[in-house]
């Protein structure tokens, strides 16, 4: 049987892991797809590195270009990277006809309507499964498994760089810079480490696993990102002793208000109860909770990133394609789930109308009257307390802790409750505000 060609765009840590477990596991794959894959050519600008990892079985090139224009070639991997000379190839790859694997994520949250724009009109697949929580098959089942669903919402552990260092806080009491030194050196970290504790890289992903869940565009700009850069560790400690624990999830729901849906896009801290299965999820692996009308709740465990996790799913990719590339385009699997005439302009919801539950830390003086003040002012603006512990002072201080968690409040409420307790002479610093989902409807 003719092989399907492949050009891979940079062998890196996906690229070599893609290359390396496409040649061990050749005849499985092969049985599987229906005739071999085979990378035929490899661009990477360290050419060195391309020798050492293909051994004379591809040839190799240090001019991208000439892969994505070379008519042998059938199917394109991208795992370079950036929204730079990757978009540039990408969409010279689909302009010439050819198809599309890519694991770049920040690549489709940022331009991803113009790529699939681009491939509709040229009858193209361009398939990103590894874009998404790295091994798991998360986009395959939000795609397909799940299609007879009205998703309700996706709450995810989707970098495992974050993840890794909350649980080395949590575990080792260790303080954050060391810990993401550790998981720099361990390679989960993006080459820029801010996109991942500043939430960034979860923002990519959320936005993929948004559009593909409720049939809508690419909006990486609307959403609500905050990272792990600022969590302190008493907080840690704190969500601890009243049952929660504090991970980075990225969350995105659809709500209905007066009759009309919205959408709600975010990425932050999030306290969540112990007894979850997805807050007992450690160190460096991913998790994606999806909750749908029919199916009820579901939950995707894996490893989020690494070399052959991630090139488990761009070969799963490539199996695809090479199932579906001789398909009548209207047979094949929309890429964003929906057909692309069907996508709708549901209203991402500002954060300030964002409805969920919240953890508050407040540093005040240890003096009568201090509470009743606090209540008040939550009160008058609509938010209830469930739950209330209150440090006892050490010997000699004069200030202490009182941390609340409120029942559901709308964000603007608690915005402005916290403008005004931290104007009372008696809270002596900014008050913590972190979020509580209970993650069980
Ligand atoms: P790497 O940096 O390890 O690999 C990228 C490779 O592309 C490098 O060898 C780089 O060379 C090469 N390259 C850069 N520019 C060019 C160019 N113009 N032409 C040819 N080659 C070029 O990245 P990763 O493998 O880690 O990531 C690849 C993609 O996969 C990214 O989009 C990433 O976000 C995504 N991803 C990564 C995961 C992971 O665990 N690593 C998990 C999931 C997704 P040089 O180093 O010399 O610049
Ligand atoms: N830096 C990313 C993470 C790599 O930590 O999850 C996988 O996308």
């Amino acid at each position: 049987m003719k092989p399907i060609n492949v050009g891979l765009l940079g062998i890196g840590t996906v690229g070599g892991g893609t290359f390396n477990v496409l040649l061990r596991n050749e005849s499985e794959i092969t049985r599987r797809a229906g005739r071999p894959i085979r990378i035929s050519k490899v661009a990477d600008k360290n050419l060195e590195l391309a020798r050492q990892v293909t051994q004379g079985r591809a040839v190799i090139t240090d001019d991208a270009t000439s892969v994505v224009t070379d008519p042998d070639i059938d199917i394109v991997v991208e795992l370079i990277g950036g929204c730079g000379i990757a978009r540039e190839l990408v969409l010279a790859a689909i302009n010439n006809g050819k198809h599309v694997v890519t694991a770049n994520k920040a690549l489709l949250a940022t331009h991803g309507n113009e790529i699939f724009a681009a491939a509709q009109k040229k009858g193209v697949m361009v398939a990103f499964e590894a874009a998404v929580a790295g091994g798991i098959p998360i986009i395959k089942a939000l795609r397909e498994g799940l299609t007879a669903n009205r998703i309700q919402w996706i709450a995810g552990i989707i970098n495992g760089t974050t993840n890794f260092i909350l649980s080395e806080m949590r575990d080792k009491g260790l303080p954050f810079a060391t810990v993401l030194a550790d998981a720099q050196r361990l390679g989960y970290a993006e080459a820029d480490p801010t996109f991942d504790i500043e939430g960034v890289d979860a923002a990519h992903k959320l936005t993929i696993m948004a559009a593909i869940a409720f049939g809508i565009p690419m909006q990486f700009d609307k959403v609500h990102v905050e990272g792990i850069a600022r969590l302190d560790a008493i907080d840690i400690k704190y969500a601890e002793q009243l049952g929660y624990r504090i991970k980075l999830l990225g969350i995105t729901k659809r709500v209905s208000r007066n009759g009309a849906d919205g959408i709600e896009l975010r990425v932050h801290p999030t306290l969540i109860p112990s007894r979850r299965l997805i807050a007992n999820v450690e160190g460096a692996m991913n998790a994606v909770l999806v909750q749908g009308d029919a199916v009820g709740a579901t939950l995707y465990y894996g490893k989020g990133a690494g070399a052959e996790p991630t090139a488990s799913a761009v070969i799963a990719d490539l199996v695809d394609v090479t199932r579906m590339h001789t398909a009548d385009p209207e047979h094949r699997v929309p890429h964003l789930a929906f057909q692309p005439d069907a996508l709708m302009d549901t209203p991402i919801l500002p954060m300030a109308e964002v409805e969920t539950r919240y953890y508050l830390r407040l540093s005040v003086s240890d003096q009568p009257g201090v509470l009743a003040d606090i209540t008040r002012i939550l009160a008058d603006q609509h938010i209830s307390i469930d739950a209330m512990i209150q440090r006892e002072p050490g010997e000699g201080e004069e200030q202490t802790d009182i941390i609340m968690l409120t029942h559901l409040s709308r964000e603007k409420h608690v915005d402005a409750a916290i403008l005004l307790i931290e104007a009372l002479p008696v809270v002596k610093s900014r008050v913590t505000r972190l979020r509580l989902e209970e993650l069980d409807k």
